[in-house]
């Protein structure tokens, strides 16, 4: 179990209070000064947003182990420079010229790819079940949505479930033409692994070892299709053989259509951002 104590960079303002009320949320310890924190991460009001930080040592700052930005960073390059529909996660999710899929994107994670996908003109809902993960994400969500026009437009296509994307799929109105799955990759790909994201993501979520299960029901509610990314190579996520995948050089798509799918199409036209 990881300490984490929740706290404010910012000693003056709304932060303090909303550090007590995020705190009180997710039944953590809250803390008036990073100083006085014992624990070895803070999660952490900052000038850049809410980030989960390394403990800082004496007089150092501390270091970011996790934060989501959507308007710098990668993802602000990627929406300024790599916003196409010819990138294979557009086309794996069933993105194509006048046609943009409603999304489910039951793995948010950081959010990187539900991002990408609303920034093409997709709806898309996110379920992420670590409610500390679902904190970062929130909180990037409402910067991004006072940022530049791009990233705030990209913004109001996306909505956030902090909940098990099992319970949401269980309701009826939870229907979707695309849903999108990311789960945690196996532990034996090293490359994931030393990434440092990876580790501390892995490190507060566990393996997701219930993502066949997940995949099982979302090819029952998905309309149109499943699609799963995978490390490259490795088996199908629960065994099942996908009607294709789409490769890349570490990873793949594999995308499961649904019965009706393969012989008609039931996108909704829409026009592209
Ligand atoms: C590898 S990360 C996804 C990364 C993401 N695609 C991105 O761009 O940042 C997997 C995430 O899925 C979440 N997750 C796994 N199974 C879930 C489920 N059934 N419901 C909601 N979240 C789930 C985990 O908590 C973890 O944060």
């Amino acid at each position: 179990m990881i300490e984490i104590t929740v706290v404010s960079t910012i000693p003056s303002g709304i932060f303090p209070q909303k550090a007590l009320d995020l705190a009180a949320k997710l039944g953590l310890p809250a803390a008036a000064d990073p100083a006085q924190c014992r624990t070895p991460l803070l999660l952490a009001y900052t000038a850049e947003g809410l980030q989960l930080l390394h403990r800082p040592s004496p007089a150092k700052r501390p270091l970011p182990l996790l934060a989501i930005d959507f308007v710098g960073g990668k993802n602000g390059y990627r929406l300024l420079h790599e916003r196409t529909i010819r990138q294979p996660l557009a086309r794996a999710a069933g993105i194509r010229p006048g046609c943009r899929p409603t999304i489910l994107d039951a793995t948010a994670g950081l959010g990187g790819d539900a991002f990408v996908l609303a920034s093409l003109g997709c709806q898309v809902t996110m379920c992420e079940r670590s409610p500390l993960l679902a904190a970062l994400l929130d909180d990037a969500l409402s910067r991004a949505g006072q940022a530049s026009s791009l990233a705030a437009q990209a913004a109001s296509r996306l909505t956030l479930l902090a909940i098990d994307a099992r319970h949401h799929l269980e309701a009826e109105e939870a229907t979707y033409q695309t849903i999108y799955l990311d789960p945690m990759y196996p532990q034996r790909n090293q490359s994931a692994l030393n990434r440092q994201t990876m580790r501390a993501i892995r490190s507060l979520v566990g393996d997701d070892d219930d993502s066949g299960q997940l995949l099982e029901l979302a090819r029952r509610r998905a309309k149109e299709r499943v699609t799963v990314k995978r490390p490259q190579p490795s088996p199908h996520l629960g065994e099942a053989k996908p009607s294709h995948a789409i490769f890349m050089k570490s990873s793949r798509f594999d995308v499961y259509l649904a019965a009706e799918r393969r012989f008609s199409t039931t996108c909704d036209t829409s026009p592209p951002p």
